[in-house]
């Protein structure tokens, strides 16, 4: 299964990805984790991609490319991966096509959560995540365990100012590129608003059929 999860910040990519990819037996690639461990290792990388990221601006395309493209050469895609937050520009999309055609491959899905702008806000700014095992909690809506408070953190993109900027660049560079993939015929639009339980639902029997 070669697949992408797309959708607004906070729509539950990482969320569902984490309940999926077991599921399917393939790993779960977010280029927010990969552009975070980056920061927090201090790479040329991390450097490079700190400003843009919490000012809620995307990442230059040279940038992510490459690090998407060598990461789903390795041996652990060969039979698929979950993309979470890749493509998300039109030379991404681009840059993607090219490499899944040279590898003689292409997409099997392309899942598009959909929430309100009125709803992320409050997903956002509730957000905290383990700071070892990278469980995403939300103070309301999915509450961590009694206990843990000195182990989580909040993303520094997560405040209302860069939540903003986000949606924005959401909805100028990410939202058009949907278009394509429901042209190629294998667009899953599916309501993220629910019960993380419900969604997931939806999201397997999208797959299903
Ligand atoms: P990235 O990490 O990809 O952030 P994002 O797309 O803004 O998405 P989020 O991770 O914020 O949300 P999510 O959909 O994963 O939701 P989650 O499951 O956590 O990117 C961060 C930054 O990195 C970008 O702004 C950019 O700078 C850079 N970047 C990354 N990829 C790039 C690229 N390809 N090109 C250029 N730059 C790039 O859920 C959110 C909250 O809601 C949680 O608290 C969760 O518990 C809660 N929640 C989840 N599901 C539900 C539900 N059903 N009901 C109620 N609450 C829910
Ligand atoms: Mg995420």
């Amino acid at each position: 299964m070669r697949m992408i999860l797309v959708g607004p910040p906070g729509a539950g990519k990482g969320t569902q990805a984490a309940r999926l990819v077991d599921t399917y037996g393939i790993p779960h690639i977010s280029t927010g984790d990969m552009l975070r461990a980056a920061v927090k290792e201090g790479t040329a990388l991390g450097l490079a991609a700190d400003d843009f990221m919490r000012k809620g601006l995307l990442v230059p395309d040279e940038v992510v490319i490459g690090m998407v493209i060598e990461r789903i050469a390795k041996d652990d895609c060969a039979k698929g991966f979950m993309l979470d937050g890749f493509p998300r520009t039109q030379p991404q999309a681009a840059a993607l096509d090219d490499a899944l055609r040279a590898a003689g491959v292409s997409l099997d899905a392309v899942v598009l959560l959909e929430v309100d702008d009125a709803l992320i806000v409050e997903r956002i700014t509730g957000r905290r995540s383990h700071v070892d095992t990278g469980e995403i909690y939300h103070l309301k809506f999915n509450p961590p365990p009694a206990g843990i408070e000195d182990k989580l953190v909040q993303r520094k993109d997560d405040t209302e100012e860069a939540c903003v900027a986000r949606l924005q660049k959401y909805h100028s560079e990410t939202a058009p590129i949907v278009p394509f993939y429901g042209s190629l015929g294998i667009l899953r639009r599916v309501d993220g608003v629910g019960a993380p339980d419900a969604v997931q639902a939806r999201v397997q029997a999208a797959l299903a059929g």
